[in-house]
């Protein structure tokens, strides 16, 4: 079947919930709440307290207009310009300003008797029509009767999807490089990781197939996994952004080896493309809302036909973290599991968080978020951009194409010293200046810059091995004011400190000024220099 023909609805997977995910019932009280709605019902049941007492009267809000952000790049602007135009006092915001009362004037509108009131913990309905919509326009999934619930954020929906589809002793399928608190949240219910390998554009799916295909239950002491965890998009640390035809490949094998697809995506919107050298960069074009769509890596949930992917997608990096909220998307039967486990946890995302999101999103309706999101890219676009520029600045960078493990297909810049004085000869210790000291791959998407250190180089390499090396100069780094996120931390397995290999930095252009860009590649340069001896 072709999975856009959207003709049927999702299989039943009621096979992958685990022990805890089956054993839960509806909670008993607020099982009535279905009732709730219901014109004229006098309802003694709950406990609800009378809105009456809420001692909140209105709440309101003053929001960024929707156009705050320019939609294409200048050429001629200065690569700061971007920067200097969102903290210039004489540009100065402009708002719009939303209010919800306690009643509602009109039948539908947001209210505070309601939104401030114990909820369901699928959401207020006002939200969840808003974020169907969004869902169908941008995402498409490809079958039927696909739902969405929210949520308290992509790390408690992991935990809550954790516990409904996996067992203690059972195996989960995740990127040799991966989120490390993703790791964190399943690992104390025994999940053991099973890391499958990486290249340019994330998780191989020739690796994936050899992983599946060869696994011997006796030999790894587990039954073959039925789960995977990924972030394809900005993939957390390596930055990768993983396009149709390898989703599909992987999509595929999921459906030949029986596996629920748990895509975490909270950087879909940041998806920055190729990164071209500060000289041959050109102005970028605006575009209508249907080409951004287009040009974005779709979701795996555009390839599943069946109903296997549950999607994870939170308002942190479009809206503010402290909202605490997003969204699943999955199948009705993953769906009605996850609300019988938040009736029994979170209840519900904050009545003041879904008030506020939603007031936004209505406020500023489809286009108008868009629009943010539009701009929002290319935000960060300049930052990733400005920030590669400094390193470009400050090192001599030179590309290849790279033919081997997780950077394999993309072209590698390694970066080595600029020499002090390039008119003399180069003597044995300036010929240090031309080896390369740290390589990377330009992210395509997210926050964040994953650095690839030669550690092999230091004098101490054979003594004291990489992963010490790599906490040694980051505690240097750290030191002279600058901190990086250590690589090993986001191995999916532990590190030895005999690996043989390199250290790595996850370092993120997400949330400081270009100064601090600045000063921070020029004093890891400073203690690289030292540290590497040279
Ligand atoms: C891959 C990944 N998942 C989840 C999160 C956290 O998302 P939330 O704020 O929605 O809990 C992050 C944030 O850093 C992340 O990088």
């Amino acid at each position: 079947m072709l999975s856009n023909e959207k003709s049927s609805d999702a299989l039943d997977l009621s096979h992958h919930l685990s022990k805890v995910g089956k054993a839960r019932h509806t909670s008993p009280l607020k099982g009535l709440q279905k009732y709730m709605g219901k014109p004229g019902l006098i309802s003694l049941a709950g406990g609800l307290p009378n809105a009456a007492y809420f001692p909140f009267s209105s709440v309101s809000g003053e929001i960024l207009a929707p156009d705050s952000f320019p939609l294409k790049t200048d050429s001629e602007e200065s690569s700061l310009s971007w920067f200097w135009r969102l903290f210039s006092r004489s540009d100065k915001e402009r708002t719009l300003t939303f209010t919800v009362g306690k009643y509602s004037k009109r039948p539908g509108d947001l209210d505070l008797e309601n939104g401030l009131q114990y909820g369901l913990a699928t959401g207020q309905p006002k939200l969840n029509e808003v974020i169907r919509e969004f869902v169908g326009k941008v995402f498409q999934p490809a079958y039927k009767n696909w739902t969405t619930l929210v949520h308290t954020g992509n790390t408690d929906a992991w935990f809550k999807t954790v516990q409904t589809i996996l067992n203690p002793g059972e195996g989960l399928i995740v990127s040799e490089w991966t989120y490390p608190s993703a790791m964190a949240s399943a690992q104390p219910f025994g999940i053991i990781p099973v890391p499958v390998g990486m290249d340019s554009e994330g998780m191989s799916s020739i690796s994936l197939r050899q992983t599946l295909a060869e696994w011997d239950e006796s030999a790894r002491g587990m039954p073959r996994p039925h789960v995977m965890y990924t972030v394809p998009v900005g993939q957390n640390p390596t930055g990768t952004t993983m396009g149709i035809q390898r989703k599909k490949e992987i999509y595929d094998i999921c459906v030949e080896y029986d596996i629920i697809i748990v895509e975490d995506d909270p950087y879909y919107f940041l998806q920055q493309g190729k990164y071209v050298p500060k000289s041959d960069r050109v102005a970028e074009p605006d575009t209508d809302d249907e080409v951004f769509i287009a040009s974005l890596a779709p979701s795996y949930l555009k390839l599943d036909y069946q109903g296997r992917v549950i999607r994870l997608d939170t308002f942190s990096k479009t809206v503010c973290p402290g909202s605490r909220l997003g969204w699943f998307t999955c199948n009705p039967m993953f769906a009605e599991r996850l609300e019988r486990t938040a009736e029994t946890s979170s209840q519900a995302p904050s009545g003041f968080t879904q008030i506020y999101v939603a007031s936004l999103l209505l406020k500023w309706h489809y286009e108008g978020y868009m629009r943010w999101l539009k701009a929002l890219r290319l935000q960060y676009k300049q930052r990733r951009d400005y920030f590669l520029d400094c390193f470009a600045d400050e090192f001599h960078l030179k590309a290849t194409l790279s033919t081997e493990g997780y950077t394999a297909g993309a072209h590698i810049y390694h970066a080595s010293l600029k020499p002090k004085r390039s008119f003399v000869l180069l003597s044995e210790k300036d010929a240090a200046y031309s080896k390369p000291l740290f390589s990377f791959v330009p992210p395509s998407s997210g926050m964040f810059l994953w650095l690839e250190l030669h550690l092999d180089d230091h004098p101490s390499f054979s003594s004291l091995g990489y992963k010490a090396l790599e906490m040694k100069l980051w505690t240097e780094i750290a030191d002279a004011g600058v901190l990086f996120a250590p690589g090993a931390m986001f191995f999916a397995t532990p590190v030895e400190d005999d690996t043989p290999g390199y250290g790595h930095f996850r370092i993120s252009f997400s949330n400081s000024t270009p100064e601090e860009m600045k000063t921070a590649v020029s004093t890891f340069s400073t203690v690289l220099r030292n540290f590497m001896k040279i």
